[in-house]
């Protein structure tokens, strides 16, 4: 029989049962609810609202719940409605009447805003935490590798040199905006909700602060309506998940490439890649590409999350119980990927010799070659169409421009002298761009620091 059967003639269709129903899903919340049944209950107390003993022995047979719950000695009904129904129905099948009063002042509207709230708070600090392996991984390497010179792409045509640091600390700027987004977001998502009811708060003498207190909330939401029918701060995670993915996408995308016998800039830890069923040469990197692929499934849970809250009017409507099951997904998913990214990253092994290599071919120093004449006072335009002239040049007499002799330069230009081949030296033209932000070691070392101050990491690496 359901709690609210005393209106209805018959019992819910089976059917209906099944579809209404959301404890498959919202079961994980169950921390959380019984956490905020207990303050609730030990604030029903204190106010006088409910006896004390009433109030003692609500919050003690929660425990017992909540313990039998993680030990599997007390397994979810699948036919609750959902936890939070769930959670009462046990205790007033202890309790008898104590049981039946913990509802008091409180609606499950309310009641599964806080929850979803404490829960997700929880997860983005968990996401958090793994979001700082990856800058440390991400930095480490780095650390490693300020020398080390790597092509840089624009269109993916090799445009200018850079460092492998360098482009690893792109990543690691990225994930550190990420990390921020999470913290604003659990700022705004940091309001406690219990208390609004159904929708217009309630006739009892409640004390919200003290609830607020207890569950670690560092504010009340400040109007009922809101507090119960608000869901950005789901779709706001959602979109910081979908970021995050978004970064770990490109970056594996990256690895991909790197990996193929075309760059060969990398080569992925024997257990974190995979082979092929058939082609026994084949090593695969099937985690950068589940990476890549899972962006997607995040993404269309944002998606989700906005389409269903776009149309409803105020307040709480049970088109939101579609919230869970996408931002749950988001959630899990960003673990999962962090947790594999990491460690992939931290045993990947980076191949300097073929960086440099590539980073030969394909004229990447033709922009200093212009700039060597410009600060010789040539015009940059001027300087940049002889350069582009030379190009030509090595490409039909098959050189390149560290190949092709003085003599061939200065029939363009009388600017040219032997100082042009250190000017178009690779780790010259890499060293030479020292300025905030550029790729020069001495910057990406400054960069590297600022990242780790801000980051509250350990200023030397041990
Ligand atoms: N399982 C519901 C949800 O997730 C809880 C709130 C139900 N409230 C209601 N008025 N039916 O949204």
């Amino acid at each position: 029989m359901k709690m609210w059967a005393g209106r209805f003639s018959k019992e819910l269709d089976e059917g209906v049962n099944d579809f209404n129903s959301s404890i498959s899903f919202d079961h994980v919340m169950f921390r959380e609810d019984i956490e905020g049944s207990m303050a609730h209950a030990a604030m029903l107390g204190a106010q006088k609202i409910i006896p004390q003993e009433d109030a003692d022995a609500l919050v003690a047979e929660l425990g017992k719940i909540r313990e039998e719950l993680e030990s599997g000695t007390l397994t979810f009904d699948p036919n609750a409605e959902d936890i939070h129904m769930f959670i009462e129905a046990v205790l007033t099948e202890r309790l008898g009447d104590v049981g039946k009063r913990l509802h008091t002042a409180r609606s499950r509207n309310d009641q599964v805003a806080l929850d979803l709230r404490m829960y997700l708070k929880n997860r983005i600090a968990e996401i958090r935490e793994l979001l700082r392996e990856l800058l440390a991984v991400l930095i480490e390497k780095a650390e490693q590798n300020t020398d080390t010179i790597l092509p840089g792409y624009t269109h993916l045509q090799i445009a200018q040199p850079v460092t492998f640091a360098h482009h690893l600390m792109a990543y690691a700027q990225m994930f550190a905006r990420d990390d921020g987004r999470l913290a604003g977001c659990y700022g705004r998502m940091d309001a406690m909700p219990l208390g609004s009811g159904a929708l217009a708060a309630t006739t009892y003498p409640i004390d919200r602060e003290r609830a607020a207190k207890q569950l670690g909330f560092s504010k009340i939401t400040e109007n009922s309506l809101d507090g119960v029918s608000d869901r950005d701060f789901c779709i706001e995670l959602a979109a910081a998940l979908s970021l995050i993915m978004t970064h770990l996408s490109r970056l594996s995308e990256e690895i991909v490439l790197w990996c193929s016998s075309e760059y060969k800039f990398v080569e992925l830890d024997d257990a974190f890649a995979t082979g092929s069923s058939i082609m026994p040469q084949k090593k695969n990197p099937d985690v950068a590409e589940l990476v890549r692929g899972k962006t997607g499934r995040v993404n269309g849970n944002l998606m989700a999350l906005l389409t269903v809250m776009k149309g409803l009017p105020l307040a709480y409507n049970k088109d939101m119980q579609e919230d869970k099951e996408a931002i749950f997904d988001s959630v899990e998913t960003v673990k999962l990927c962090l947790k594999t990214m990491s460690p992939m990253l931290r045993t990947m092994r980076e191949n300097p010799g073929t960086m440099r290599k590539a980073a030969a071919k394909g004229f990447i120093n033709a922009t200093d070659c212009a700039d060597y004449l410009t600060k010789k006072g040539m015009p940059f335009r001027d300087a940049y169409r002889i350069t582009g002239q030379l190009v030509a040049k090595c490409i039909e007499r098959n050189e390149t421009l560290e190949t092709l002799p003085l003599s061939e330069y200065k029939a363009f230009s009388n600017l040219f002298e032997e100082d042009l081949y250190r000017a178009i030296d690779l780790a010259v033209c890499v060293g030479q761009r020292n300025i905030p932000g550029g790729p020069a070691p001495e910057q990406v070392k400054r960069q590297i620091a600022e990242l780790k101050s801000r980051m509250g990491f350990p200023a030397k690496a041990d």
